[in-house]
């Protein structure tokens, strides 16, 4: 039942299923700095969290960064043509070294140099050069030139960030012996790979700060029961009634048919759109009425905001007329969505309520809150 706040603070732990009445994850976890700083460690830390498309370093010396919450890493193509990820810190004394390069405008580079002392480093994370000053020991009265020790290219190199991949989408994991992404993904990767999504090239970004909890946007993406009163334009090719909701363990989709009359362009799936939503925090949205897909990032920044980066791909990155208005309808659908989910996190703010009640088919939600807890609990 709805729990409203009465100063106890007693919350139930979200129920393990959909089908008992179904607490959510108490509001204060939406809400509380604390729990922010908790969830770096064991959600951003431990699962497998989107780091980009492989697309946008398709030469070896490409290279962009990612923050994932306060991890900066630096994925680059090496000289093998191996896509790999690397703290984008300095093994010499810490510095970061790489300025912000999104993905959007990768870098090209023959190696990693670090600013502040020079050490460089090779594409694949080797310590490839240091300056005069670690090869000679002309300040040491105690230390003789040839005493000085090389440094192990190996030992001395970048410190390596686990990754792999589903087709041409890169995930990273920041746990010291994480399980395959495979195993995170269940059947979404054999799913997604079956799709020609490596045809396809970033065209567009819309970057958007937005005043809520990350995971109250989430639960918003995760159902359509909002979309009848909320996104007019949007229902308006849709036949909601024929949606269907598919939950695995860590994803879940949203099946919409296309009402008939709707130009079904050549597309990834004809008629019919699906939204995939990867835990913790990344959507593959693929669109029966046009031939491409976006991705969103759904990344934390603090308790009460997160950054949404919305990617859009299609067969050329030069968008047609068509392509354009998609994007803006899609965009337009965004805006819609930040509307409700900023109002829906001033009255969680509000401190009173204490945990939500969840309906019968809120099975996504329910999934995402459970994942949450279980997170929280590991
Ligand atoms: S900290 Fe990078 S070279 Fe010194
Ligand atoms: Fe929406």
């Amino acid at each position: 039942m709805t729990q409203w706040n009465d100063g106890t603070e007693v919350t139930a732990a979200v129920s393990p299923d959909i089908t008992d009445e179904t607490n959510a994850l108490p509001a204060k976890y939406f809400t509380d700095p604390a729990v922010h700083e908790m969830e770096k460690e064991t959600i951003f830390s431990r699962y497998w969290v989107y780091a980009g498309h492989a697309n946008a370093i398709e030469e070896p010396g490409e290279y962009f960064t990612r923050t994932v919450g306060d991890k900066g890493i630096v994925i680059t193509r090496d000289k093998d043509r191996e896509v790999r990820a690397f703290y984008n810190v300095c093994a010499h004394r810490g510095s970061k070294m790489v300025d912000d390069t999104p993905m959007t405008d990768p870098g090209n580079a023959n190696g990693i140099r670090c600013p502040y002392h020079l050490w460089t480093y090779e594409l694949d994370g080797k310590l490839r050069s240091t300056p005069q000053s670690f090869e000679k020991a002309g300040m040491n009265p105690d230390l003789e030139d040839e005493d000085v020790p090389e440094l192990d290219p190996e030992k001395n190199g970048l410190m390596e960030v686990h990754l792999d991949s589903i087709g041409p989408l890169l995930f990273v994991n920041f746990a010291e012996d994480p399980a395959p992404l495979a195993e995170q993904a269940g059947t979404l990767k054999e799913e997604l790979e079956s799709f020609p999504l490596e045809d396809y090239q970033l065209a567009r970004r819309y970057v958007s700060e937005v005043e809520c909890n990350w995971k109250t946007f989430s639960g918003n993406y995760s159902e359509c029961d909002h979309c009848q009163a909320n996104h007019q334009d949007w229902i308006k090719g849709i036949s909601l009634s024929e949606s269907e909701l598919e939950v695995d363990d860590h994803y879940w989709v949203l099946h919409y048919t296309h009402d008939e009359g709707v130009e079904a362009a050549e597309s990834l799936i004809e008629g019919e759109a699906r939204f995939y939503y990867f835990w913790p925090n990344f959507t593959l949205n693929m669109y029966g009425n046009a031939d491409g897909y976006g991705t969103y990032i759904i990344d934390p920044i603090d308790e009460g905001c997160f950054q949404l980066i919305a990617d859009y791909y299609f067969k050329d990155s030069e968008l047609t007329e068509e392509e354009r208005e998609f994007v803006q309808l899609s965009r337009k659908l965004q805006e819609e969505d930040f509307e409700l989910v900023e109002r829906q996190y001033e009255g969680l703010k509000s401190g009173a309520l204490a945990q939500a009640q969840l309906g019968p088919n809120e099975h996504t939600v329910h999934r995402l809150h459970r994942l949450t807890q279980e997170a929280y609990d590991a």
